[in-house]
């Protein structure tokens, strides 16, 4: 076994698992997943997963409730914080071509129990995600099946539609969308592919032809000046910083564009998703840079050029907070529009769904492998070689809480995850380079050590936006994380027997 380790690590929670044992791990044949993606496959990923619930939905709420037509700059914002962590992201993902993205990066550099909080993080993430992504579509959904006339029962539009229960919609997309993952990669590629090219090409339908409706006094003041939110805001659902600090918390103004920031920030989700997919890559080295930073330009463009489309064609007052773009194009009297919006927007969250399901059943699926959750989950399909256990227990478990559950405090709750994933991703970076800078990097993330702790910082502002009672709750769910570690994984991991092993 290769180990670089001092004696005593090896039995601490600070153990590492070797860059080389991480990749030999991936070749046995039972535990094994198919490499067939390239670059362009990546990017086509990227884009799928990225563009969702968080421009189709957020905007309009965003740009209501918190920055008016500045969400343009609070996506600029959102973009760089990804951009910096993307950087990081890049380094680890052709370093280490391994499925688990910061999971399995966290365990190559810092260590077992930081990699299990990751992992742990991570499945929050991907988790909530999924299910916030499959309530925006359902939304999505019943806005068209009006526009023909059919009605669901109100008991089953869900609990953001007064007297809902249960949103069928949402719920049926997951177990569908988990039986596409269990029959293969391959399928699921393809159908994204598609999926992606009708989702890329409504966005540019609001760009372009949205250029025609605008008027330019609705872009004035550009940032609203700061009012104080009724109640006074000072619960807990004002930001954390501003709780911190003590000020009078206030919606717009320039901390509004941070806290839109740290809400809109959901629709960048997704690039990360990217670096679970390295171990099913033909040339990780080349590519996952390639898809990962590729994705993320594309979407940021598109993101502010909509963000200014449609603040400038609707007031922010006036805007929708349900299907923004949709009806910005109804108020101008262009329900034709509308309808191929939300269409398109119903595609595409599909796909959005499905990645983000991918992601999260391959993280599971690298924690089970390394014997931190139950081997009996990573053995694959004999025939699909997909990890199918995941995949049915998982897809099962989003499918119920996005039928019970309302959409906004999931969203703040995912992007704190994530946030917190960057922040391990950079600091795994600098590790790796001192622990290992032996291992060959096809590609190098600039100025280490400067840009990731740029990269810390900026990740950990937006996290201070977030709202109070979301810190609390992933606080929850993390002690939740750590019992589980100290019962199960710590024991069961396949890294401790290795190190117990003479043999080995
Ligand atoms: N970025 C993805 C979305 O906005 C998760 O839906």
């Amino acid at each position: 076994m290769s180990t670089d380790q001092h004696p005593r690590a090896r039995t601490s929670v600070f153990r590492t698992k070797s860059v080389e044992q991480s990749i030999r791990d991936t070749e046995e044949p039972e535990h094994a997943l198919r490499k067939s993606l390239s670059a362009w496959d990546l990017t086509v990923f990227g884009v799928g997963v990225i563009i969702g619930t968080g421009i189709f939905v957020l905007t309009g709420k965003v740009a209501k409730e918190n920055a008016g037509p500045a969400t343009a700059l609070a996506f600029v914002a959102a973009g760089i914080v990804c951009a910096l962590a993307a950087l990081c992201y890049a380094e680890f993902a052709s370093t280490v071509p391994v499925a688990g993205s910061a999971y399995t990066f966290a365990y190559a550099s810092i260590g077992e129990l930081p990699a299990w909080i990751i992992g742990w993080d991570l499945v929050l993430e991907f988790a909530l995600g999924t299910a916030v992504v499959a309530v925006g579509w359902s939304g999505y959904v019943r806005s068209l099946m009006d526009n023909i006339g059919w009605h669901l029962p109100a008991a089953l539009e869900g609990p953001d539609v007064p007297g809902g229960t249960f949103d069928i919609l949402s719920f049926l997309l997951v177990l569908v969308l988990t039986a596409v993952l269990v029959l293969g990669m391959k399928l699921s590629a393809r159908i994204t592919s598609v999926v992606v090219a009708i989702k890329v090409t409504v966005v540019m339908i609001v760009i372009v032809a949205g250029l025609f409706f605008i008027t330019g006094s609705n872009y004035k003041p550009f940032i609203p000046p700061a009012v104080t939110p009724p109640g006074g805001g000072s619960d807990w659902t004002a930001p954390l910083v501003q709780l911190m600090f003590g000020y009078q918390p206030t919606n717009f103004g320039v901390m509004g564009i941070f806290t839109a920031a740290s809400i809109v920030f959901f629709a960048f989700i997704g690039f990360d998703v990217v670096a679970t997919a390295a171990e099913e890559t033909k040339l990780p080295q080349r590519d996952m840079p390639r898809g990962i930073l590729g994705s993320l330009i594309i979407c940021t463009v598109l993101y502010v050029a909509v963000a200014l489309v449609v603040t400038g064609m609707q007031h922010y007052t006036e805007l929708s907070v349900s299907a923004p773009l949709a009806d910005a194009f109804k108020a101008a009297g262009h329900p034709f529009y509308a309808g191929v919006i939300s269409f398109g927007a119903a595609v595409g969250l599909t796909t959005v769904c499905l990645i983000l399901l991918l992601g999260q059943t391959r993280v599971f699926f690298a924690m089970s492998r390394d014997g931190l959750l139950p081997r009996f989950f990573s053995r694959t399909h004999p025939r699909f070689r997909t990890p199918y256990r995941p995949t049915i227990l998982l897809g099962v478990i989003i499918a119920v809480v996005a039928g019970f559950t309302s959409i906004n405090e999931l969203a703040t709750l995912v992007n704190i995850g994530t946030l917190f994933a960057f922040v391990v991703v950079a600091v795994g970076v600098m590790v790796l380079r001192r622990t290992r800078p032996d291992l060959p990097r096809a590609f190098r993330t600039p100025w280490v050590p400067v840009l990731p702790i740029v990269s810390i910082a900026a990740s950990f502002w937006l996290m201070l936006n977030l709202p109070g009672e979301t810190w609390f709750r992933f606080a929850v769910w993390m002690l939740i994380g750590f019992a589980v570690y100290f019962l199960y994984g710590r024991k069961h991991s396949r890294l401790a027997e290795r190190n117990d092993s003479p043999a080995s």
